[in-house]
């Protein structure tokens, strides 16, 4: 059985998190990762990209041994995916030069990989959902997309920064330690007093950072409502990500929303767009949250759907793209879908 199926070992360090994973057509096999906590404040690129470097040989040794035993071996893998972009230049660059050494050393083609479409394209795959609005919110991502003609389109996305690294430079204000998502929604958790936060949407645009500011100087006002400020930065900010995707659903006229991205994880944004599908008659599906976090997995899954259209990457074509958007990848993999117009 494994001789005759299509199995890809990929690898992501777009940012903090180095993961190296081995899926087959059916299943995940293994996903082996590494990541680098900061010392203080927020990822440092450079310092991210030693990690990354460091710890590359472990990790992809892991995910070999963990399949060997599994009856998986080198010459059963097809293909090498790898993050191409977006993402911090030298988490990228690190991982491309590791992913080339593995593509000529082994013989195998090597594929480049949109870490936004990897984030849709798992969920897709784990959640079985056939067309849907997706809303992806990460650290340094906030779209809501929509797949048409043989792209992901841009429906909205935010005009400054993502919205889990606003939650972040809240966190940081706090002097909560990285990742902030997580310990922010617990002290949001604590608190249902709103204090007013600036709601910014521009026609399907989202911006946070003013939200960020805004939250930073009611917390230097009223010191003593840090959790009410925590719950009103998440209220604020999920219902302005709420509005832009019922509206993405409505224009479309789509009945399916799937979730993707760290910020995904966090059960009150879950909460809204699970009401929101449910007035609208949708439904809402969320992977579990190691698929919705960076993760090898999804890279090595894009990769496998990717060779299995003969879409692979010389290696002249092979250099990163920090700003690799969504929209720029030609979908090979969707052509046989058919789909209400
Ligand atoms: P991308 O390159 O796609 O932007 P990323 O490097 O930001 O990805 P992800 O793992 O997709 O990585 O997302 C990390 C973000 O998710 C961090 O900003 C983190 O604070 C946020 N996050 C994680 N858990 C939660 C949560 N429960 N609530 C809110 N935010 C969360
Ligand atoms: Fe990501």
């Amino acid at each position: 059985m494994i001789e005759i199926m299509t199995i890809v070992l990929g690898l992501e360090g777009t940012a903090w998190n180095l993961s190296a994973a081995v899926v087959s057509e059916e299943d995940v096999l293994y996903d082996a990762e590494s990541t680098y906590k900061p010392l203080q404040g927020g990822i440092h690129p450079r310092e991210a990209a030693q990690h990354h470097a460091s710890e590359m040989k472990e990790v992809v040794t892991r995910a070999l041994r963990a399949v060997k035993e599994e009856g998986v071996l080198l010459k059963h893998i097809d293909a090498i995916a790898y993050s191409q972009g977006p993402g911090l230049g030298p988490c990228l660059r690190t991982v491309a030069t590791a992913a080339r050494a593995l593509s000529i050393s082994l013989k195998k083609p090597l594929i480049g990989v949109n870490h936004c479409i990897a984030h849709i394209e798992i969920g897709r795959w784990r959640c079985g959902t056939r067309d849907p609005v997706v809303l992806y919110v990460s650290g340094a991502n906030t779209q809501v997309l929509a797949y048409r003609a043989g792209r992901y389109r841009v429906l909205g996305e935010t005009l400054d920064i993502g919205l889990g690294n606003a939650i972040d430079k809240f966190a940081r204000y706090l002097g909560l330690s990285h990742p902030g998502g997580p310990k922010i929604e617990e002290w949001a958790s604590k608190s249902s007093n709103y204090v007013p936060l600036p709601y910014i949407i521009k026609g399907m645009d989202l911006s946070f950072s003013g939200l960020s500011t805004a939250a930073k100087d009611a917390t230097d006002s009223h010191p003593g409502e840090k959790a009410g400020i925590c719950y009103s930065f998440q209220e604020t900010a999920f219902a302005m990500l709420t509005e832009v995707t019922e509206r993405a659903m409505a224009h479309c006229s789509r009945d399916e929303l799937l979730l993707a991205g760290g910020v995904g994880a966090n059960k009150r944004l879950q909460q809204m767009l699970e009401i929101m599908c449910r007035d609208r008659g949708a439904r809402f599906y969320v992977p579990e949250s190691r698929y919705l976090k960076d993760n090898g997995s999804m890279i090595a899954y894009v990769g496998l759907i990717m060779y299995k259209n003969g879409d692979i990457t010389p290696l002249e074509q092979s250099g990163v793209n920090p700003h690799y958007r969504p929209d720029d990848v030609k979908v090979t993999w969707r052509k046989s879908e058919r789909f209400k117009s």
